[in-house]
């Protein structure tokens, strides 16, 4: 091909991030691939709101049309939420196109349809930036730890309340004004109640317990407690007695089935965990044969998640290029829970 053409669906914060990559590195990443990967279109709620980036206003549109147009190869779905976001990628994986997504509300609850459709039209379901924002986390698990019988994945997986409990612990500041400083960055969830209350958590790691187990862990099976209740009193609390409070998200597997759950934690000042601040998030896989590995890195906002998602888009653009599919299928999707899963 002479181009490889990206329909975008959503321009935010993490949309832009990836316009500006795809920019910034235009050269280096046609190298990559053997071709340019040039957005076409870009789907928007409202084509009239001013945007920062320097695009051809004539690509931004609110057409869904997109999705069809037969000129566009690869479909990059961050716009958020469950619809029509999710009708969207099934529309564009029956439609033979490839699919590249950062929604993990859409790949935790319907992950095995959309690999189901992504297999029956012999296209690719990619989706690393749904979990660990810009940590390479998805890949590593389907891939380079498959030799692996895995047995813990956990770790702290939302950068909203890593950030937020950072900032009530280092400067004291209380829990509303910490909230809207997270919004402020692009970091919380267009409704910020799935970041504070454990649901974005729960999401991302019924994903890396899918992956990591091989069978399908839903929301309903992870026990989720958010950060709702954590006031600056439990965070002075905990540092008076060398602890820090952190959000954790621990999923794992032993003879007697699968455990996973969200909650609040004190963990010791001295524990590696408690050193992740900010916007970071750090996660640990344990496996028979690799032992401990931990993945560190910045888990939110515009440019790390564009990060994971443009690595995604390249992976994509290169395979057609070479008219080749590494395709990883992820069968654990589509299998019902083989452990009993308690809480
Ligand atoms: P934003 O709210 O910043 O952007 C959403 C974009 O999608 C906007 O451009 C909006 O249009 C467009 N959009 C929303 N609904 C529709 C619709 N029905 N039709 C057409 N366009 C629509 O979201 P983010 O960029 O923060 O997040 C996008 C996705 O990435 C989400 O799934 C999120 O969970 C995920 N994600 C986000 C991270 C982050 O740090 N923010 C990190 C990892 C994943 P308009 O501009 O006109 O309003
Ligand atoms: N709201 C999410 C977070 C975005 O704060 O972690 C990254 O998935």
């Amino acid at each position: 091909k002479e181009v490889i053409n990206i329909g975008l669906l959503g321009f935010g914060t993490v949309g832009t991030g990836i316009v500006k990559i795809l920019t910034e590195n235009a050269g280096s990443i046609a190298q990559k691939v053997g071709a340019p990967v040039v957005i076409k279109k870009i789907l928007v709620r409202n084509p009239k709101k001013a945007r920062g980036s320097k695009i051809d206003a004539d690509i931004v549109t609110d057409a869904a049309e997109v999705i069809h147009d037969p000129d566009i190869d690869i479909i990059v779905e961050v716009m958020g939420g469950e619809q029509p976001a999710k009708d969207y990628m099934l529309q564009a994986l029956n439609a033979g196109k490839h699919v590249v997504t950062a929604n993990k509300d859409v790949v935790a609850k319907y992950g095995r349809e959309l690999f189901a459709a992504a297999e029956k039209n012999h296209v690719d379901f990619l989706f690393e930036g749904s979990v660990g924002g810009g940590i390479p986390i998805i890949t590593p698990l389907k891939q380079c730890l498959a030799a692996n019988q895995i047995t813990e994945v956990m770790g702290i997986v939302n950068g909203t309340t890593n950030y937020m409990l950072t900032k009530m612990t280092r400067e004291h500041l209380d829990f509303d004004s910490v909230l809207k400083e997270a919004q402020a960055q692009g970091y919380a969830e267009a409704d910020p109640t799935a970041d504070v209350g454990g649901w974005d958590a729960a999401r991302k790691i019924a994903i890396l317990a899918s992956i990591a187990f091989g069978t399908r862990v839903s929301l309903e099976d992870v026990y989720v407690e958010g950060i709702t209740n954590v006031s600056l009193e439990d965070v002075d609390y905990a540092k008076e007695l060398g602890y820090v409070i952190k959000l954790l998200a621990i999923a794992k597997r032993d003879d007697q089935g699968i455990s996973v759950r969200v909650h609040p934690a004190f963990i010791p000042a001295t524990h590696p965990l408690a050193a992740v601040n900010d916007v970071y998030n750090a996660i640990y896989v344990k496996g028979d044969a690799v032992g401990e590995t931990m993945f560190y890195g910045r888990g939110a906002g515009s440019l790390p998640t564009a990060s994971a998602v443009v690595g995604d888009i390249i992976d994509e653009a290169r395979d057609l290029q070479n008219q080749v599919s590494s395709r990883i299928l992820c069968t654990c999707f589509e299998q019902t829970p083989i452990y009993s899963v308690e809480h």
